[in-house]
C-alpha cells in the first residue's frame, strides 16, 4: 500500500483538518461580502483548495491555473510559463491564491506580480506548508498552515515524481523510494 513508502508522518489527517477549519474561518472572515476569486495552483494545492473553500462559508468563485518553472536543471531560472491561464478576468477582483507549498517562491512571486499587472484589486496568498529557507526571492505568504523543515515531503497534494499527491496527511518519504528511483 501507499502508506508503506513514508518513513514518518509530520502532519496527520487530524493536524491539517483542525488548521484548515481555523484558516478557513479567518479566510471566511476576512472575504465577507466581497465574493473572492480563489485560485488554486494545480496540481499540488488541489486537495487544499477544496478542504479551505469548504471551510469558508461565504460566497466566492473558483478559478484554477498551471504554471510551471522554465528549465530543467536544478537552478532554476525563475522564469515561470503558464500551462493553463485563470478562465476568469481578475480586473477590480479580490484574488486569494491557494498553494500547498512555498519552496523558492519564484512560482508565488511570478503570479502576485502577474495578478498586480492584469489590474486585481487584492492579492493575497495562503499556503498550507512554508519552507522558509528554501527561499531564493523575497515573497511572504499572508496566511501560513505550517512552517515546514527544509526536508522533502510528500502528500496532500505534495508530490515525487506524480506519486503520493492522495495521501490524505504529510509525510518523509523512506530514503529507499529514492534510492530505487536512481538505479
Ligand atoms: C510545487 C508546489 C508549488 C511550487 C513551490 O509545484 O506545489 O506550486 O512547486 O515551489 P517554488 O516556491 O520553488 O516556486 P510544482 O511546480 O512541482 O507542480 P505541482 O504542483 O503540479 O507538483
Ligand atoms: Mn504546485
Ligand atoms: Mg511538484
Amino acid at each position: 500500500m501507499l502508506d508503506q513508502d513514508i518513513k514518518k508522518i509530520i502532519y496527520s489527517k487530524e493536524d491539517i483538518a483542525k488548521k484548515t477549519a481555523e484558516l478557513g474561518q479567518v479566510l471566511g472572515e476576512k472575504y465577507q461580502g466581497v465574493n473572492p476569486l480563489v485560485v488554486g495552483i494545480l496540481k499540488g494545492a488541489v486537495p487544499f483548495m477544496a478542504d479551505i473553500v469548504r471551510s469558508m462559508n461565504i460566497p466566492l468563485e473558483m478559478d484554477f491555473m498551471d504554471v510551471s518553472s522554465y528549465g530543467t536543471g536544478t537552478v532554476s531560472s525563475g522564469e515561470v510559463k503558464i500551462l493553463k491561464d485563470l478562465d476568469t478576468n481578475v480586473e477590480g477582483r479580490d484574488i486569494l491564491i491557494v498553494e500547498d507549498i512555498i519552496d523558492s517562491g519564484q512560482t508565488l512571486k511570478y503570479l502576485v506580480e502577474l495578478f498586480k499587472y492584469r489590474k486585481a484589486k487584492s492579492v493575497q496568498i495562503v499556503t498550507l506548508l512554508d519552507k522558509v529557507e528554501g527561499r531564493l526571492v523575497d515573497i511572504k505568504a499572508d496566511y501560513v498552515g505550517f512552517n515546514v523543515p527544509n526536508e522533502f515531503v510528500v502528500g496532500y497534494g505534495l508530490d515525487y515524481a506524480e506519486a503520493y499527491r492522495n495521501l490524505p496527511y504529510v509525510g518523509v518519504l523512506k530514503p529507499e523510494i529514492y534510492e530505487t528511483a536512481n538505479e
